[in-house]
C-alpha cells in the first residue's frame, strides 16, 4: 500500500465526506467566479492540512470528531487556497499542481479577487456557526502568512537574510497555517484543554519542515506540479543559499551576492548558482534541519497511547520529509 493510503486509511470516512462538503463551501452565483472555483477544486492538492485536522481530532477523542473538525477542516483548506492563488500572483508563478495557475490563465486582477473571495468564503463558515474559537485560530495564522510574505519581500529586496530570519519567515508563511490544523483539530473536539497548546507546537515544527522541503525542491530538477528554480530568479533566499553564504570564501560571498542582485534573470547564472550551493553542501545541511524539526514534532507525539491515528500522524510527519511533490 502506498503510504499516503496508509495515512489516509483511518480517516478515509472523513476525507470522503470532507471533500463534498469543501466543493460546498465554494459555491456561487457569480458565472466567472463559479468557473474559476471548479477549476479550482477538480485540481486538488495532497490536502495535507485536512488530514492534519482530523487525524489530530481523531488521535484526541478516541476516534470521534464533530461538525466543528468537518468546518475546520474547509475553512483551512480554503484559505491555504486562497493563499496559493495570491503566492503565484506575487511570484510571478505560472504553474499550479500541474496546471495552469490561476494568474497564468485569468491574469492578476482575477487572481487576486478569487483569492479575497475563497478567504471571506472561509470566515463565514465559521461566522454562520458560532465558531469564534476556531475562526481565532485561523484569523492569527492568516495575519502570520501575510507577514510572513511580506517580511520575504522585505529581505529579498535587502538581500540581508540570516538562518533566523529565515525560520522566521518560514514559521510566519507556512508553520502558523499547519500549526492552526493540529491545534483547530485538537480545539475543535476538546476546546480550552492543553492539547490546544501542544498540537499548535507540534504543527508548528512539521511545518518547518515542510517549508524546508519546499525550497529543497525548488533546487532540484524533478517535476513537482509547479515551476523549479523560481526561488533565486525571485531573489528569493532559502535555507540552502543562506547556509553557504555564511561559510564561502569574502570572494564567493561577493560573486553570489552579485549574481542573486544582478544576475537572477539569467538563467546560465542561475545555474551556476544552484551547482555552487550543490557543491558547498548547502542541500545537505538543510536536510541536516529538516530533519532536526522532524524529530522535535515525533517527540511531541510520544505521550499519546499507540492508536492509528497516532500512527498515521506519526507517518504523516516523515513523508512531509520523504514526499515527492
Ligand atoms: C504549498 O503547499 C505551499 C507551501 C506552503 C509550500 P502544499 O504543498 O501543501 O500544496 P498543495 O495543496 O498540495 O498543492
Ligand atoms: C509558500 O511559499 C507560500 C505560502 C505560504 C502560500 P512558496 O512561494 O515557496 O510556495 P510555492 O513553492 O509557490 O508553493
Ligand atoms: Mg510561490
Ligand atoms: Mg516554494
Amino acid at each position: 500500500m502506498k503510504v499516503v493510503e496508509e495515512i489516509k486509511q483511518p480517516i478515509d470516512f472523513e476525507m470522503e465526506l470532507f471533500e463534498q462538503k469543501f466543493r460546498l463551501s465554494m459555491s456561487t452565483n457569480v458565472a466567472l467566479l463559479n468557473r474559476i472555483t471548479h477549476y479550482l477544486v477538480n485540481r486538488k492538492g495532497k490536502q495535507m492540512r485536512p488530514m492534519f485536522v482530523f487525524l489530530v481530532a481523531k488521535m484526541l477523542n478516541n476516534g470521534e470528531v464533530s461538525e466543528r473538525t468537518y468546518r475546520g477542516a474547509s475553512v483551512i483548506e480554503l484559505i491555504h487556497t486562497a493563499t496559493l492563488v495570491h503566492d503565484d500572483v506575487v511570484d510571478d508563478s505560472n504553474r499550479r499542481r500541474g496546471f495552469f495557475s490561476i494568474n497564468a490563465l485569468w491574469k492578476n486582477k482575477i487572481a487576486v479577487l478569487v483569492g479575497d473571495y475563497l478567504l471571506s468564503k472561509g470566515m463565514i463558515v465559521c461566522i454562520d456557526n458560532n465558531d469564534f474559537d476556531l475562526l481565532k485560530i485561523i484569523s492569527v495564522a492568516v495575519r502570520e502568512m501575510s507577514e510572513g510574505e511580506l517580511l520575504q519581500i522585505e529581505k529579498a529586496r535587502l538581500l540581508d537574510i540570516d538562518e533566523e530570519v529565515y525560520y522566521d519567515i518560514i514559521r510566519k508563511k507556512t508553520a502558523t497555517l499547519i500549526a492552526a490544523c493540529c491545534s483547530l483539530g485538537a480545539a475543535s473536539v476538546k476546546p480550552n484543554s492543553d492539547e490546544v497548546e501542544r498540537m499548535r507546537k507540534f504543527g508548528e515544527l512539521i511545518g518547518l519542515a515542510f517549508q524546508i522541503k519546499d525550497d529543497l525542491f525548488d533546487y532540484g530538477e524533478e517535476r513537482i506540479g509547479k515551476p523549479t528554480g523560481i526561488d533565486i530568479k525571485e531573489q528569493k533566499m532559502t535555507l540552502p543559499l543562506i547556509h553557504v553564504l555564511s561559510t564561502v570564501s569574502k570572494k564567493e560571498h561577493d560573486w553570489l551576492i552579485n549574481s542573486i542582485k544582478n544576475h537572477n534573470r539569467n538563467p546560465r547564472r542561475v545555474k551556476e548558482v544552484i551547482n555552487l550551493v550543490k557543491e558547498r553542501g548547502g542541500l545537505d545541511y538543510a536536510v541536516a534541519k529538516m530533519k532536526e524539526f522532524q524529530e522535535q514534532a515525533l517527540q511531541l507525539l510520544q505521550k499519546y497511547p499507540d492508536s492509528d491515528h497516532k500512527r498515521s500522524l506519526e507517518l504523516m510527519v516523515n513523508y512531509v520529509i520523504d514526499r515527492k511533490k
